[in-house]
């Protein structure tokens, strides 16, 4: 159970392994799409669609267990801007490898697990080499979404660390600290 003045295990190590995840898928989406680094397409599909499992299950477990109190009263401009980053954040995490899914399911490449193939490819009958998408509009929805969520999701990652430095180096209070699994009821 998560207390006010020391976050559960479950609490503390979800929301390290999902972090390091997204930041890492975004800056591997980022750059295999701009640089067109075919291999790692395979790559990134495989761990978002893995990922996704325990980005379901933090969402469970944070609904259960309510947002973690503040460690002290913030000004109210505070409050209203982590609330805001904090929803972004966790909505950003579930839409990200659903808009993924649906891009690459739904638009004809195929989803596999490393290999093994959880949506067979929809090839052209006519270009065999051409992906057919399912559903034109829905592939289309997943790949803006994909982008556009990208964007969104980044930003709020850098608004996100930038707060917990303020926090941390500036205000010199116990946020970081918490998060970091340690009890600060003596602070
Ligand atoms: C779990 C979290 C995920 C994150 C944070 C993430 C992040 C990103 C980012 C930042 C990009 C570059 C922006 C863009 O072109 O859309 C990207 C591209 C891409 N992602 Fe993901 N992704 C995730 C999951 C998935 C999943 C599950 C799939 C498919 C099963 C997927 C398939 C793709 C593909 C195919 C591209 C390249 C799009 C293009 O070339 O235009 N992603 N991803
Ligand atoms: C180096 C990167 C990161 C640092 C230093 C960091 C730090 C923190 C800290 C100190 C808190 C506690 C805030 C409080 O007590 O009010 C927190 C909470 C949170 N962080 Fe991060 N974080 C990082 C990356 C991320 C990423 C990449 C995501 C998701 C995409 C994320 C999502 C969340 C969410 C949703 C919360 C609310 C509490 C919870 O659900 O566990 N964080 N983070």
């Amino acid at each position: 159970m998560d207390q006010q003045h020391q976050l559960s295990k479950t609490s503390v190590a979800l929301h390290w392994i999902v972090a390091l995840f997204i930041i890492g898928l975004s800056i591997v989406g980022l750059v295999m799409s701009k640089k067109e680094i075919w291999f790692l397409y395979p790559i990134h599909k495989s761990i978002g669609t893995l990922i996704f499992a325990l980005i379901l299950i933090r969402v469970v477990w944070r609904v259960r267990q309510a947002w973690p109190k503040p460690i002290r009263q913030y000004a109210r401009y505070e409050q209203v801007l982590s609330k805001i980053v904090h929803w972004t954040l966790i909505t950003g995490t579930v839409l990200m490898p659903i808009s993924g899914m649906l891009m690459s399911g739904v638009g004809g490449h195929g989803i596999a697990l490393f290999g093994w193939e959880l949506v067979a490819e929809h090839h052209s009958p006519t270009q065999p080499d051409q992906a057919l998408p399912y559903s034109v509009f829905w592939a289309g929805v997943g790949e803006s979404g994909h982008e556009i969520i990208a964007y969104i999701l980044i930003a709020a990652i850098v608004l996100h660390i930038a707060g917990a430095l303020k926090h941390h180096i500036m205000d010199r209070d116990a946020t970081l600290r918490r998060m970091l699994g340690q009890d600060v009821s003596e602070q």
